[in-house]
């Protein structure tokens, strides 16, 4: 398979702290990889630099074949990455359906003016229905549970048709019947094509959903493989065993 995302040599120093040190990795096209590591392992920030919410000391990105020289949120997703956030960002007080169509984060309209379009609509109300939302297309996106509204930024970040979606930890925190359901929409969005990087700290999970897997340590990367290959790797147990 083709990396559909490279990086190579990725830095990023907050003070004394070096989060990511020089990291190199490729998330192939078609794959659902994993960036595993312990807290503080410099996943998010991994996450940071290639979306463009903050700026690398060292490195380069290349998506799509294309070296991403200066990363911009907005103009990523219209080229076809994108991603979610640990904590959830959606907009409280607009519905489930405003939610979807100001994910598309038009120039032209703000997020709080959301005169939703005929066929926006049509589409945000079939991914909606997809994640199991759709008899809450009209609610305030505030009144949903923490795990509904993990689904739907997760759900909203599709409305932009991308290639490749950055998922930071869509489970935690999420009851089981949400968490199988997350799980689903990734299966069944990988099998349609969608090309996904996970953060995600649940191992079974990982161990039955993602190849490659990558693991930081210390903003190190430790290792990146098969699940098996990468599950019986000494340093990786050292890292996760308080080593
Ligand atoms: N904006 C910031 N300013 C200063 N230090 C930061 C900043 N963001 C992250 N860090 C530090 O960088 C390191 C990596 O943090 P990061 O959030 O990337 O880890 P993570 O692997 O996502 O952890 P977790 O699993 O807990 O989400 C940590 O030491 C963190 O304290
Ligand atoms: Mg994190």
């Amino acid at each position: 398979m083709s990396a559909l995302l490279e990086v190579e040599g990725l830095t990023k120093r907050f003070g004394g702290v070096t989060a990511v040190n020089t990291c190199s990795f490729a998330v192939p096209e078609g794959s659902v990889t994993a960036l595993v590591g312990p807290n503080g392992s410099g996943k998010t920030t991994a996450f940071n630099l290639i979306t463009g919410y903050a700026r690398a000391d060292a490195g380069v990105v290349r998506f799509a074949g294309a070296t991403v020289s200066r990363p911009d949120p907005v103009r990523l997703s219209r080229t076809g990455l994108t991603r979610t956030f640990q904590q959830a960002r959606i907009f409280a007080d607009l519905t489930l359906v405003e939610n979807m169509v100001a994910a598309l984060q038009q120039p032209w309209r703000s997020a709080f003016r959301t005169a939703v379009r005929g066929h926006e609509k049509t589409r945000a109300l079939e991914l909606l229905d997809e994640f199991g939302l759709a008899r809450l297309a009209q609610e305030r996106a505030g009144n949903l549970s923490y795990g509904q509204k993990k689904l739907l930024e997760f759900a909203a970040v599709l409305m932009g048709e991308p290639r490749l979606v950055l998922l930071d930890e869509p489970t935690a925190g999420v009851n089981p019947v949400l968490v199988e359901q997350i799980e689903e929409r990734i299966r069944e969005l990988n099998a349609r094509g969608l090309t996904f990087l996970v953060v995600e700290h649940n191992m079974n999970l990982v161990m039955r959903l993602c190849n490659p897997v990558v693991v930081l340590a210390q903003g190190t990367k430790l290792a990146e493989g098969h699940p098996d290959e990468v599950r019986n790797d000494s340093r990786v147990l050292d890292a996760y065993l308080g080593g």
